[in-house]
């Protein structure tokens, strides 16, 4: 297929996420590689770019809601990790390290005040939608790092939905948001050394279409996108990344995320997709 041909059938579609301000943003400890809390964060820089990360998804057409910060939960900014919705069902995140375990509450009563009727606190301890990636019917759920082997039995069951564990090999890649992107329900984004050979064997059974990324992109949080299946909004450090997205009929939109990647995320993280809205109170 030459490029226009696939350019044309590359489509988006509106997507509806839940964002945290940056307000308390800070590298106080150290739960991942990338965090060092003797070097100096720049919130008002973190601040801006967050905002920037804002007004690019509301130009592609998307909606966002707010949640508001909590003071003393600086990592509450990567909203992807409070919970996973699928069909209007919240399984709010059991966080691994005691230092975000503050932030379920929070986002549970967010869920709880908006409506939401099946609102439900994980057992085993998952990262939300930092581990859980959805493809058509089936869940893929990151494990190794911070979500437990024992939780894609209870993701499955919650949502009645089939999960595929992927085993996270490299503590840099802790997340699954950080080593693949789900580009459209027949794309796949990824760098190849953060799984073992099963998982890269179950995720090309799932998806026909596989873009792979160089390590150094992978570094940059070049894997950390927000797509709409056509707008693919990646940190501006990941060039290759870009180029590569173009060359498959995406288009890139980049945004500055050095000072946010100081936490150890990109924009995907700073977003919680909460699906369509009609569906809502589906789950009742
Ligand atoms: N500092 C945060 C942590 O280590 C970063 C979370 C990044 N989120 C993500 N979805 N990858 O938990």
């Amino acid at each position: 297929m030459g490029e226009a041909a696939r350019r044309r059938t590359r489509e988006a579609s509106r997507r509806r996420y839940l964002m945290c301000p940056p307000t308390y943003f800070a590298v106080d400890y150290a739960i991942n590689p990338w965090m060092d809390p003797n070097a100096p964060v720049d919130g008002g820089r973190a601040v801006r770019q967050w905002n920037a990360l804002r007004s690019a998804i509301e130009r592609l057409g998307h909606g966002v809601e707010l949640i508001d910060p909590v003071p003393g939960l600086p990592d509450m900014v990567f909203a992807a990790n409070g919970a996973t919705v699928i069909d209007g069902r919240v399984l709010v995140a059991s966080f691994r390290h005691p230092e975000r375990s503050g932030e379920s509450a929070a986002f549970e009563k967010w869920f709880r005040d908006r409506g939401y009727v099946t609102v439900t606190a994980a057992e085993y301890v998952n990262e939300g939608e930092g581990d859980h990636l959805a493809v058509g019917r089936t869940v893929l759920a990151g494990n190794g790092f911070r979500t437990e082997r024992a939780a894609n039995e209870e993701t499955a069951g919650f949502f009645g939905r089939p999960v595929t564990g992927l085993q996270l090999v490299d503590p840099r890649f802790y997340h699954l948001d950080t080593a693949l992107a789900v580009l459209d329900g027949r794309t796949v984004m990824l760098w190849p050394g953060a799984f073992t050979a099963a998982g890269r064997r179950r995720v090309a059974r799932l998806f026909p279409e596989e873009l792979t990324v160089q390590e150094s992109d992978a570094e940059r949080f070049g894997l950390n996108v927000i797509s709409d299946g056509r707008h693919v909004i990646l940190p501006a450090a990941a060039e290759r990344t870009a180029g590569l997205l173009a060359a498959h009929g995406f288009e890139p939109v980049r945004v500055e995320m050095d000072e946010l990647a100081k936490g150890g995320g990109g924009p995907k993280c700073c977003v919680l997709e909460l699906g369509d809205p009609t569906q809502l109170s589906a789950a009742a």
